[in-house]
């Protein structure tokens, strides 16, 4: 076999690198299976570069690819993705089936804090890793300023031997603040300039460049693995509305917003990774006699593709309550938090 082949395969058996050295790494590197592995297996070190060229690093990544979706990578045909595919099966679990038990005990889940006990509760333990978290409302209702509490929370060690790690945040809507940053920081005893150096912000100028900057991330989460722990897209919507305009061109808006929410889906179950992604609301005037007018844009898409649904809302008196609008496993209950100059927390 080629030198750089065995140099590729001695690296995706290697310690991944981390400069951080937030928490211990040990479990995640179980987690991930370096794409490089493949060589081990007859596949061609020109076929893994393509793999990688498109995004795809982990053997995870190529199970969560559908066959039709890798003829579009140049090169790659029938034949050689069936071999892939095989590949890939024998590397992982035999056919990718295991007892539930050995689910349990592997268990790499962690739950990010809100700031506020209360609505910590409400989520069971805080906001999930390996899910998609969607929180919606009117503006001024909080998502900017739950998203700035995570980013500190998320540096935080927690429940089940939760370390900390980095956060990577997407800002479209212009509203990242670093100052709000500092002074969550100082409320939960962070040295300010720490908390900001390990957050990786990026500010998305379209619709299509908040795609690419995902891109980017799936390469950045493979290089530093196990390291960030947290992504946040505030908001996932905003560019979707300027860019796509009237009825015409709501089909190519869903598709493309669906692509989005798939990658989005795809890198917090494949690296371990709580997506936390902020909505916008619309007036439904169909649900007015329940009282409900509001409901979360993005339709079906966003709908199916977010693991768990939060309403934030702001009463006349300015009380701010969450509420559990949709979620495969909570109970839908609301709290009442509030924001404060240190983030998210709870009402006295
Ligand atoms: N330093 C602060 N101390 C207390 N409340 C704040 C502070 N900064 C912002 N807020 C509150 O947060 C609200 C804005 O919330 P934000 O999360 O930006 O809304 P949105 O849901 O539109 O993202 C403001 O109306 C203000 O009441
Ligand atoms: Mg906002």
């Amino acid at each position: 076999m080629e030198t750089v082949a065995l140099d590729l395969i001695e690296q995706a058996k290697s310690t991944p690198s981390s400069e951080g050295n937030l928490g211990d790494l040990e479990d995640e590197e179980c987690f991930f299976q370096d794409i490089a592995l493949l060589l081990e297996h007859g596949v061609s070190i020109e076929d893994v570069r393509r793999l990688q060229d498109a995004g795809i690093n982990t053997i995870k990544g190529v199970q969560m690819v559908i066959p039709k979706k890798m003829l579009e990578i140049e090169g790659l045909d029938v034949k050689k993705i069936e071999k892939i595919k095989e590949a890939c099966t024998k590397l992982s679990f035999v056919n990718g089936f295991t007892t539930a038990l050995d689910v349990d005990q592997r268990n790499q889940i962690f739950k990010l804090s809100t700031g506020s006990k209360k609505f910590d509760k409400l989520l069971y333990g805080g906001i999930e890793s390996m899910a998609i978290t969607e929180v919606f409302g009117e503006a001024g209702c909080g998502k900017t300023q739950l998203s700035h509490t995570l980013c500190v929370t998320a540096q935080m060690s927690g429940p089940n031997g939760y370390m900390g790690g980095k956060v990577i945040f997407i800002d479209t809507e212009r509203t990242f603040r670093t100052d709000r940053l500092r002074s969550i920081a100082e409320r939960f005893h962070l040295d300010g300039n720490t908390v900001l150096e390990n957050i990786l912000c990026a500010r998305a100028y379209t619709s299509d460049h908040q795609y690419d900057l995902l891109k980017s991330v799936t390469g950045m989460l493979h290089k530093e693995a196990g390291v960030f722990k947290l992504l946040i897209v505030d908001s996932i919507i905003a560019h979707f509305r300027v860019d796509y305009y009237g009825r015409k061109e709501m089909a190519h808006r869903q598709h493309k917003l669906g692509q989005l929410m798939a990658c989005l889906q795809k890198i917090s179950e494949e690296y371990n990774i709580a997506v936390f992604i902020t909505n916008q609301i619309t007036s439904d005037l169909t649900n007015l006699e329940q009282g409900d007018a509001q409901r979360p844009v993005g339709g079906n898409i966003l709908a199916h593709a977010s693991t768990c649904r939060i309403s934030l809302h702001k009463d006349v008196n300015e009380r701010r309550m969450a509420k559990v609008y949709d979620s495969p496993y909570l109970a839908s209950n609301e709290v009442l938090f509030t924001i404060t100059n240190g983030g998210i927390d709870d009402v006295d």
